[in-house]
């Protein structure tokens, strides 16, 4: 078959530009690996800047985000004594929104059928081919048949292991990493939150998250040595640990029930340049990673597929090849600075095992200064929300 866009993977990137370009008449489709079933049940950070919230409203998407999203004007930051609250709404003038990345998921693969986006699902052994000519093509295999896709351009959306960045010749593409020395055992549960806002919290004991899903459901986090197993971390013993580390309000008022998920997932920081090669573009975590705290993840992806959307609407509207050429410095500028700012968070906020005092001290000073200083307070809130795209 032909058409103009081929998107590799039908996560959040992929199907939300699935959805741009077919919004914009551009002729697109999806392949992906995994069946609808098994795409839903993965569970991801669910804090959304306006970027996701502005494109979902774009498609028509967003009735179900409105009703069933928490908005959220702040969030904390505790040291083991208290809270200080970021007044993200106060300092920005704008807001988040919590609704879990599940829910995105379901809510443009639901959108898919009606609004013409066909999505190949269970589809093996995607390959790309002559990505480096003006006429590339897919290839895959369904039900025991080879399929074949002619596109003008392939949009990678297929995450961190997927095979469209690795399509790209080594002399032409490098990676910027960083692997941190731990990660973050998380816990889904049908309780109420301890704490209407977001508290990211360093103790003397490790970092630890309150984040929530909605009024009736939880969904925690504590940073764990990468040795750890997760058959060691019963739910009371998670719950114990959690209580310790939010420290003495937040902890107290813990409502403890029976894990519905309960899993560790290693940090890491990473960047691939360029996010252009040839007819290949690169869109979401199949271009960069970054460390959950801060909740960059999804709403990067939604930015880049804010960028690529744009550029190939050009292209095909006006013939702008310059659109294509300037994708991925656009994007880059922009996944660069939601790397730093979760960097930054996630450095201030964990007891990395290689700190000695000094470090220690720098945190210590830098949380007196963000509780202190307005500049601080406000440079970190503009960054939670989003910056500009
Ligand atoms: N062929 C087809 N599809 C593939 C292949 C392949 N060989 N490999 C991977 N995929 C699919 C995956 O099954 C997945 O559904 O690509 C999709 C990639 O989706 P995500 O991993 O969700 O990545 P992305 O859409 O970029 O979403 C970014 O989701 O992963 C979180 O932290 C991330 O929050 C961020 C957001
Ligand atoms: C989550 O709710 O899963 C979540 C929230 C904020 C983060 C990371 C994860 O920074």
């Amino acid at each position: 078959m032909r058409t103009q866009v081929a998107i590799v993977g039908a996560g959040p990137a992929g199907l939300m530009l699935g959805h741009l370009l077919r919004s914009e008449g551009t002729d697109c489709m999806v392949v992906e690996r995994q069946s609808p079933e098994y795409v839903l049940s993965r569970i991801r950070a669910g804090v959304l800047e306006q970027v996701t919230v502005g494109l979902m409203e774009r498609l028509g998407l967003d009735a179900r985000l409105r009703k069933e999203g928490l908005v959220e004007e702040g969030f904390n930051l505790a040291d083991g004594e208290r809270l200080i609250r970021i007044d993200v709404a106060e300092l920005t003038g704008k807001t988040v929104v919590v609704y879990g990345q599940t829910e995105i998921q379901r809510d443009l693969m639901e959108a898919a059928p009606s609004r013409g986006l066909e999505v190949v699902w269970e589809a093996d052994e995607v390959a790309l081919h002559a990505i480096d000519s003006d006429a590339p093509f897919l290839t895959y295999r369904k039900d025991g048949a080879e399929h074949r896709v002619d596109a003008r351009f392939i949009v990678g959306c297929d995450g961190f292991h997927g095979p469209c960045r690795k399509a790209v010749p080594a002399t032409a593409g490098r990676s910027f990493e960083r692997v941190y020395p731990f990660g973050w055992l998380g816990i889904l549960a049908d309780v109420p939150p301890c704490h209407d806002e977001l508290i990211y919290a360093n103790h003397e004991r490790g970092f630890a998250l309150a984040s929530m899903r909605s009024h009736t459901r939880s969904r925690y986090y504590i940073d764990v040595a990468l040795s750890e197993r997760i058959e060691d971390w019963s739910d009371d013993r998670l719950w114990d640990e959690l209580a310790v580390r939010l420290g003495p309000e937040a902890g107290a008022r813990i409502v403890r029930g029976p894990a519905l998920e309960k899993s560790i997932a290693p940090l890491r920081s990473f960047v691939f340049e360029p996010m252009r090669y040839g007819s290949l573009l690169l869109c979401g975590d199949a271009a960069h990673i970054v460390p959950p705290t801060g909740a960059k993840g999804l709403n990067l992806a939604a930015s880049d597929v804010h960028y690529a959307a744009e550029a190939l609407v050009a292209y095909f509207r006006r013939n702008d090849a310059d659109a294509i050429a300037g994708y991925s410095d656009k994007a880059l500028a922009r996944v660069w600075k939601s790397e730093r700012f979760s960097w930054t968070l996630t450095r201030l906020m964990h007891r990395f095992p290689e700190d000695g005092p000094f470090e220690r001290r720098m945190q210590v000073a830098e949380l007196a200064y963000v509780a202190e200083s307005r500049a601080a307070q406000q440079s970190i809130a503009e960054n939670y929300v989003g910056l500009p795209v």
